[in-house]
């Protein structure tokens, strides 16, 4: 995670959403060494042929923030903004940054997120941040499993990110696949990894018989990405 500075979140454009996303990945690297220990006895079968999620320890993540990094958050703001994305979804609040990025893309789209997550504390704490980065009128988060929470919602989605834990990505898609506007965008996390756990979803959206295309990005490299909004 890179040092926190002003310049990180300047295509925001807004103090508030600036200011609380600052607090939240200071506090987000200050679990940093916990989680280098955590990972660092895996780290070949990481950058190797991934780790399969059911053999991690999934309560040692009950408080942590694992979110996705200023860079992807900047990414997803600007991608929603270019679709206009008015209905977006996200599996997997945790403590609400990237909500607040999708949130802050939802007002200035004039439209909505709905957000999942199913620890209790998270949610409550997630749901404060958003308030306090302004948000709140643009984000719902819905508190439980995504599998059920998710089930019976009329709405049709522009844009999603996927970011809940890796063995649920494919179940979680196939839910909301029908309530996919043609053209919609889905952003799946950490899907270098825990490559055994994500290889059903990332086999069914790179079959082109299923109606996708679908590529694994690296949005680090420098490329100037502008969108004309006026
Ligand atoms: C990687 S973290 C999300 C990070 C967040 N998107 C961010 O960037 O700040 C994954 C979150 O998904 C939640 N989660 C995992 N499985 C879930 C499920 N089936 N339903 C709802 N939430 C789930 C976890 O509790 C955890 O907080």
């Amino acid at each position: 995670m890179p040092k926190v500075t002003p310049e990180l979140f300047r295509v925001l454009n807004d103090p508030k959403v600036e200011a609380t996303l600052s607090r939240l990945y200071k506090a987000a690297l200050k679990q940093g060494w916990s989680m280098v220990f955590h990972f660092l006895p895996k780290a070949f079968k990481m950058y190797g042929k991934g780790i399969d999620w059911k053999t991690e320890n999934e309560r040692f993540y009950d408080d942590k923030y694992t979110p996705i990094l200023p860079y992807q958050g900047e990414f997803l703001y600007m991608q929603a903004r270019a679709l206009g994305a008015k209905n977006i979804l996200e599996f997997g609040t945790s403590y609400g940054i990237s909500t607040i990025y999708l949130g802050k893309a939802a007002k200035d789209n004039g439209g909505k997120v709905i957000s999942t997550e199913y620890l209790p504390h998270k949610v409550k704490i997630a749901r404060e941040n958003i308030a306090e980065a302004g948000l709140s009128d643009y984000v719902q988060v819905l508190e439980g499993d995504a599998m059920e929470t998710l089930k019976d919602l009329d709405v049709l989605w522009d844009f999603v990110l996927l970011d809940g834990w890796p063995d649920m990505v494919h179940p979680v898609f196939k839910l909301i696949e029908p309530n996919l506007k043609k053209g919609a965008v889905i952003a799946v996390d950490d899907i270098v990894g825990f490559q055994p756990s994500t290889k059903d979803y990332t086999d069914y959206v790179r079959n082109p018989e299923n109606g996708y295309l679908s590529t694994t990005i690296y949005p680090k490299k420098a490329m100037e990405f502008t969108i004309k909004i006026k």
